[in-house]
């Protein structure tokens, strides 16, 4: 399956300082404060990318030397949502570079009769269909928890094209789900990988990104 960068996957530049960082948290031997340290500024550079992508509008300072900078600040009202548990581990890189901006939760889980992914939880802003919303999970594997999510942003009025889902690594299977389903909604990341293995963790991967996050391996 090929993945190309375009106009709605975003993938962060593949420099030699992300890959290091990468190489860190991929080590199965790290140990949990590196590896809650360096996603976390893995996570703060996919939050900056995925500001990056909402309007602007223009916006004059005066400088402290009093010339006029003709800058710009981002538009429309913002709002974290994040699919706990793993997606709450970026809340605190969202809070870094939006201060004060809201942040909404949804806990989806698969169901053990159907298997198939349910909502069991969602408090959200009451203004949510006025906001653009960066959707926040590390992992997207299959896409059926990120299917599910993005169904709940627009069931509250969200519109597709005002959701950026951010994520650490994206597999091509869950990429292309999303894309299928949700056309319009923008994706940013820091690794496309191989693929899933047959129990759906990516390759080469990372592990299981919550239990090495909040220590529960
Ligand atoms: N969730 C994880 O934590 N890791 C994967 O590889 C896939 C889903």
């Amino acid at each position: 399956m090929t993945v190309v960068d375009d106009s709605t996957l975003h993938l962060l530049p593949q420099t030699p300082r992300l890959r290091a960082l990468h190489t860190t948290i991929r080590d199965r031997s790290v140990d949990r404060d590196t590896f809650v340290l360096t996603s976390g500024r893995i996570i703060r550079q996919l939050v900056e990318a995925g500001l990056e992508l909402l309007p602007f509008e223009p916006r004059d300072v005066q400088t402290p030397v009093g010339r006029t900078y003709h800058g710009t600040r981002v538009a429309p009202p913002i709002c974290g949502v994040s699919i706990a548990r793993a997606g709450e581990s970026m809340e605190a890189g969202l809070r870094a570079v939006a201060p004060g901006v809201r942040i909404g939760k949804i806990l989806i889980q698969r169901d053990p009769v159907t298997k198939l992914p349910k909502l069991y939880y969602s408090k959200l802003p009451a203004d949510l269909a006025d906001r653009h919303v960066l959707l926040l999970d590390p992992m997207l594997a299959t896409g059926g928890t990120a299917l599910a999510a993005i169904d709940v942003l627009i069931g509250a009025g969200v519109a597709q094209e005002h959701i950026v889902f951010v994520n650490l690594l994206s597999a091509p299977e869950g990429i292309a789900a999303v894309r299928e389903r949700f056309p319009r909604v923008r994706m940013v990341t820091s690794s496309i990988e191989e693929r899933l293995n047959e129990n759906a963790y990516m390759l080469p991967g990372i592990g299981d990104f919550g239990d090495r996050y909040f220590g529960t391996d």
